[in-house]
């Protein structure tokens, strides 16, 4: 079923948001250089909250890259804020942290300056996520914004929007979600985005580039085409040929490894998601199969869950749970490297 995707409406401070995070079952890193991409927001949320700041001792500059990108292109009134952050989504863990935080803040900000479109929320949310982190594709703030399942640079299917980077430009799609639950695991290792995507750039640019961004071209249309019949049999070989490219361009790990292998008898696919070289994996269990796969993911050290496809995408919430600043914020480390 398609939702309307309703605007985010106007709103006073203070206030507070939930946005979704995602993981991509098709075509991570091909998208950044515009091939196509099928992502989920899933029930793993970041929430926002966002106050004027009390008067008292100045304020404190702010050092998240995020944040520090939002507020520069998004708080056009500069009233000093309180952000309160809170997380289910691990950190530099491919499962869309960042691109949540940008998505609500932005999501946020935007509210408490009259409202905006999903559209202007897209493009927005995305120019903060690559102002801060320098490279990468609109596809996890897209599903974020979105929720439920998004495809990118195909070309069939409801036109969401499309968003632009200097030349480039993505557009997006809604994809009918076939209902299915999903099992991520986090293998416990962090990742640095910025540089795994340039590793895989210059691995692309190679002699047999083309012909490798053709192989990921046919995974993901062929994924979301298997994803459009709500055929899981075919959904998880494709997700396995496609861990298979992922290992070719060399961003698969030990760790990942093991835990695909762990994961398998309950399972019709797995692959890693997002950057890879850490991070996480996800897998489609079989019927009834789904805490059995849990299971064997934490027996094999990951931090597992079971996830639905989140429909709503961001939105503003009316009671927020109670929130405190966040010690600890996607790019607040120095090793988390999706800001380098
Ligand atoms: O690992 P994550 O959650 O930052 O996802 C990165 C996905 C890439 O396709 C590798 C980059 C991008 O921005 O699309």
């Amino acid at each position: 079923m398609t939702l309307p995707l309703e605007p985010i409406p106007s709103g006073s401070l203070p206030l507070a948001v939930r946005a979704p995070g995602k993981c991509i079952l098709f075509g991570e890193h091909s998208v950044v250089l515009g091939g196509p991409e099928v992502v989920a927001a899933i029930d793993l949320f970041v929430q926002v909250g966002i106050r004027p700041r009390p008067a008292g001792p100045g304020p404190v500059p702010e050092t998240n890259p995020y944040v520090r990108e939002a507020l520069a292109r998004w708080w056009r009134d500069g009233t000093p804020l309180d952000l309160a952050v809170v997380s289910r989504v691990p950190k530099a863990a491919g499962l869309g942290s960042s691109a949540a935080l940008c998505a609500g803040l932005v999501a946020g900000l935007g509210a408490a300056q009259g409202g905006l479109t999903r559209a202007e929320l897209a493009a927005r949310a995305f120019a903060v996520e690559r102002g801060a982190q320098g490279v990468g594709s609109p596809g996890d703030t897209a599903a974020s914004v979105a929720g439920g399942l998004v495809a990118l640079n195909v070309d069939a299917g409801e036109e969401l929007w499309s968003v632009a980077h200097g030349e480039q430009r993505w557009t997006v799609r809604r994809v009918p979600d076939p209902g299915w639950s999903w099992v991520v695991a986090h293998s416990g290792i962090p990742h640095d985005t910025a540089s795994t995507v340039r590793a895989v750039g210059r691995r692309l640019a190679a002699p047999d580039g083309p012909a490798l961004l053709e192989r990921f071209r046919r995974v993901a249309l062929d994924g979301l085409a298997a994803v459009g019949k709500e055929d899981p049999e075919a959904t998880g070989r494709l997700l396995d040929e496609n861990q298979r490219l992922l290992r070719e361009v060399g961003v698969s790990h030990p760790k990942l490894e093991a835990l695909l292998e762990a994961v398998r008898p309950a399972v019709y696919g797995a692959k890693l998601t997002g950057a890879g070289a850490g991070g996480s994996i996800v897998a489609l269990p079989r019927p009834g199969r789904e805490l059995e796969a849990q299971r064997r993911l934490a027996r094999a050290g990951g931090q597992a869950s079971v996830v639905r496809v989140e429909t709503r995408g961001v939105c503003l919430v009316d009671r927020p749970t109670t929130v405190e600043r966040a010690g600890s914020l996607p790019g607040d480390d120095p090793d988390d490297g999706a800001v380098r």
